[in-house]
């Protein structure tokens, strides 16, 4: 990104067009991103793009035996459709293919990035792959490497992933496919370091998932706020994660935040004991899913059918509801606001949502957009 003909042509930009006109083709100068995968409740055509500048596309997976990424036959059409879909709404929206997912199998990515003939095989075929299905870019989300040999593999697999980018959009006369990746709140996860620098010098941004701190499944006997975004007592929040990148050496302006569009509910051991750290015994019956997670959609609700009480607190920057002895973890749109004018005034890339399906009418997505404001008010 950082090469001389690229600052060169941003200057002479600047100088010789209208404002107006920088900001119809800068790319990356706010990401309001979202993910959205085939069984999450809509369409790619009731995506109301024109919330978004950036939509990811999940997930694409690695055949362990060719090292080489596939789609699956389910999510073909929609995945080669994404982003004319997307775009019929929002033109400009960008679209990045998705790789991995919490549920890969993050041992077979741990093998195919131990030799330089698999590594390639993945990338190549990636980068195939993303411009065969119109996307703008690619989005690793390994999660996690499980060693310091998978971390260190994780480095070099990015350096080359970078450099065989370059030389396809070299050859090919095209701008730069895109290169992000999800990764851990904090530059260290399950006691592992990430490799901070080639992170920092080959991605185009992180995208920092500052959620499931808690969750009823790996913290069940108390609530807690799974997404907060300050954390005065214990640091475990999406500024101390921030706080922690920065002091590894990764420039602010790469990371985006994640925000959840989902919640976890806890059931209560004490129907009148409901704040925050409250006695529990893992999950409620309400939460539908394995991990006792509920989309904001159904959060809501729940929260209008049992007539829920709800508190936003401001310390930590999270909501919570209960109800009989439902406690439900989430964010709604006060912690939303909060935290975009968070990521806005540190100067972050911008925030991405998991995942644009679990919205309530938009609600969400709209007030985190709203609240950044039009992306041709941010360049000065
Ligand atoms: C995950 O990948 C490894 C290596 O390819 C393989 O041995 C293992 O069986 C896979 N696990 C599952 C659950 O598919
Ligand atoms: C808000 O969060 C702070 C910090 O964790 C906590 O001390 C306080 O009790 C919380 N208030 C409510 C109403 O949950």
């Amino acid at each position: 990104m950082a090469n001389y003909s690229i600052k060169l042509s941003l200057i002479i930009f600047t100088f010789f067009f209208p404002r107006q006109l920088i900001f119809c083709n800068s790319q990356n100068n706010v990401i309001k991103g979202g993910y959205w995968f085939r069984d999450s409740g809509i369409s790619t055509n009731n995506i109301d793009s024109t919330l978004y500048s950036h939509l990811f596309c999940a997930f694409a997976d690695l055949n362990p035996q060719s090292n080489q990424l596939i789609v699956s036959p389910e999510d073909r059409d929609s995945f080669v459709q994404f982003t004319s879909t997307v775009q019929r709404k929002n033109p400009s929206v960008k679209t990045l293919l998705s790789i991995a997912g919490g549920r890969a199998n993050r041992t077979a990515y741990g093998i195919m990035a131990r030799t330089f003939n698999s590594r390639k095989s993945f990338i190549d075929s990636s980068i195939k792959l993303a411009r065969q299905m119109g996307f703008y870019g690619l989005d690793l989300d390994w999660e996690y490497p499980e060693s310091t040999t998978d971390m260190t593999n994780l480095g070099i697999l990015l350096d080359e992933f970078r450099a065989a980018i370059n030389t396809e959009a070299r050859n090919s006369g095209r701008v730069s496919l895109l290169l992000t990746a999800a990764v851990s709140n904090s530059p260290r996860v399950n006691g592992l370091n990430y490799p901070v620098s080639s992170v920092a010098r080959n991605l185009d941004w992180l995208n920092i998932m500052a959620y499931d701190f808690y969750g009823p499944n790996w913290s069940p006997s108390q609530t807690n706020s799974h997404a907060q975004l300050f954390d005065p007592v214990n640091h475990v929040s999406g500024s101390d994660g921030i706080n922690s990148w920065i002091q590894a050496g990764v420039p602010i302006r790469k990371m985006v935040l994640g925000m959840p569009f989902y919640g976890y509910a806890w059931q209560l051991v004490n129907v009148n004991n409901h704040g925050l750290r409250a006695p529990a015994n893992g999950k409620s019956n309400a939460g539908s899913i394995d991990d006792g997670s509920m989309t904001y959609n159904q959060i809501r609700d729940f929260i209008v059918q049992n007539r829920a009480k709800t508190v936003y607190n401001a310390t930590i920057v999270g909501d919570y509801c209960y109800s009989g002895s439902t406690w439900i973890s989430y964010d709604d749109t006060q912690s939303i606001r909060t935290k975009v004018t968070y990521v806005k005034g540190r100067g972050l890339l911008g925030y991405f949502a998991w995942h644009v399906a679990a919205d309530q009418n938009w609600g969400l997505s709209r007030t985190a957009s709203q609240t950044w404001g039009a992306s041709s008010q941010e360049m000065k």
